[in-house]
């Protein structure tokens, strides 16, 4: 149901790369076998110590049911829910809403919603964006889940505090609680001090999910569930490719497979950067969410040696982007690996008429459908990148539902910690972005950032020279 092609990525002898670099060869592919039960072994060994949570949540009933539990209980309340988070707690929920709601969910009237309501993602601190919300938003029938798993992110915090204040103006503050529901770590925090203090409701994520890896969690399951996404199947979906992943056989661990033919490509044949093309609208907003996944675990300085490793990701889209970036893919810098995500059910049949038979330019598209030239576009995509020798692979999904987006969420997230062990970095961490968090506290005076003004002070000023 869910199928890794890699053919295009390695150099079968006498086939078609015949270029060097420009595939992995069968017998480095044969010897990375090794490699990736190392990388199994750690993997292996970091879920004994207990910080690989998110293996386990396709087993958490008691968790998923705080989401579905939830729902089932506001159900018909609410006309509008916003998340307020950013990172890891919003870009699951928004690709889970792109992928798993009829397409322009946001516009459709109720009675296409089936009732449920609109979900809106505020993963930004633009004020123009939201302030242009609260003012339409009958504050009264919104719900907004405040996503924080540290409790205390700034950006968050912000749109907590501006959120929570309009809500109070507008309602009181009884009734502005009931438009409140926080997810958070279950212990730490200033969310979850909150919400013991103030009596919020609040969800659960468990200490051992980390943001980017938190989707199977509250964080995106309740607003799935408060959508009518079907989180059952998310996780059914999820648990599968965790038992398909649970080997240290490459040949048969699509996850291993993934990690280590990008891990390869990015060592041994000069591809730093990793594409994520789906030929699927409804999976756009799932590339983003994977090149955070991607880029946030796996761009380190390598503890070992302090080098620079990671791979580069990029979203694409198929075939929107055969328009705009396929022509650097197939001529530009030869620094890139594609991978296509196809879906073999079109979702709908939209038949392209036989209209202006007599203008060769049209004639040739009647009687096709469009699913089929979005396939069709793909396949000759792969396929030209693989003659000139850009090596690139495919992920099949039978349909783009609950069940396949789980399975692929999953691929994913274990595919990034098999990364991790191979480039030899902690996927789980990201001290890189701590240094700009601390200078952002000493410019808003936060008591506790006096090292981080001090630095930030000493920094040399812009010069008047090079800016124009
Ligand atoms: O993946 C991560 O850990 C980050 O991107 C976080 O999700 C992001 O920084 C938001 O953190 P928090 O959920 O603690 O507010």
């Amino acid at each position: 149901m869910l199928n890794l092609d890699f053919s295009n990525m390695i150099a079968a002898a006498g086939a078609k790369h015949a270029a060097p670099k420009s595939a992995i060869t069968e017998s480095a592919w044969t010897a990375a076998g090794q490699q990736f039960s190392t990388a199994h072994s750690t993997l292996e060994r970091q879920y004994a110590d207990g910080v690989l949570g998110f293996l386990d949540l396709p087993g958490n009933a008691a968790l998923a049911a705080q989401s579905t539990q939830f729902a089932a209980d506001v159900r018909g309340r609410f006309t509008d829910v916003v998340v307020l988070g950013i990172g890891g707690s919003a870009l699951g929920p928004i690709a889970l809403r792109t992928a798993l709601r009829p397409s322009g969910w946001n516009m459709l009237d109720a009675n296409a919603r089936g009732g449920d309501p609109r979900l809106h993602v505020l993963d930004n601190v633009d004020p123009v964006t939201i302030a242009a919300l609260l003012d339409r938003l009958d504050l009264s029938r919104s719900l907004f889940i405040v996503t924080s798993k540290s409790g205390g992110t700034a950006e968050t915090m912000a749109q907590y505090l501006v959120v929570r204040d309009r809500l109070e103006k507008a309602l009181g503050s009884d009734q502005a609680k009931q438009g409140l529901v926080f997810v958070t770590d279950p212990e730490k925090g200033a969310l979850r001090a909150i919400a013991r203090q103030e009596k919020v409701r609040v969800l659960d994520i468990p200490p051992n999910v980390g943001g980017r890896f938190s989707v199977l969690t509250p964080v995106g399951m309740l607003p799935a569930a408060l959508i009518g996404i079907d989180t059952g199947q998310l996780l059914a979906g999820a648990g599968d490719m965790r038992r398909r992943c649970q080997g240290s056989e490459l040949a048969k661990n699509p996850a291993g497979v993934f990690a280590t033919a990008q891990f390869l490509a990015d060592t041994t044949l000069g591809k730093h950067i990793d594409v994520l093309m789906p030929y699927s609208d409804a999976l756009r907003d799932f590339a983003a969410w994977f090149v955070q996944l991607w880029a946030e675990s796996l761009g380190k300085a390598r503890k070992s040696d302090q080098a620079h490793v990671g791979p580069t990701p990029i979203a694409a889209l198929g075939a929107t982007d055969q328009h705009a970036q396929v022509q650097l893919f197939m001529e530009g810098p030869a620094d890139k690996t594609i991978t296509f995500i196809s879906v073999k059910d079109e979702g709908t049949n939209v038949e392209i008429p036989k209209r202006h038979t007599d203008i060769p330019e049209l004639s040739y598209l009647g009687g096709h459908r469009l699913g089929e030239l979005l396939d069709i576009e793909r396949r000759a995509t792969a396929g030209a990148l693989a003659a000139r020798g850009r090596p690139n692979m495919t992920i099949t999904l039978d349909k783009v539902d609950a069940w396949h987006v789980g399975a692929l969420i999953m691929l994913l997230e274990v595919a990034t910690i098999y990364a991790g062990a191979l480039y030899g970095v902690d996927p789980l961490d990201q001290p890189g972005v701590e240094l700009g968090k601390q200078f952002t506290y000493a410019m808003l005076g936060r008591a506790d950032a006096e090292r981080a003004r001090q630095e930030w002070s000493k920094l040399p000023k812009a010069d008047p020279r090079w800016s124009v």
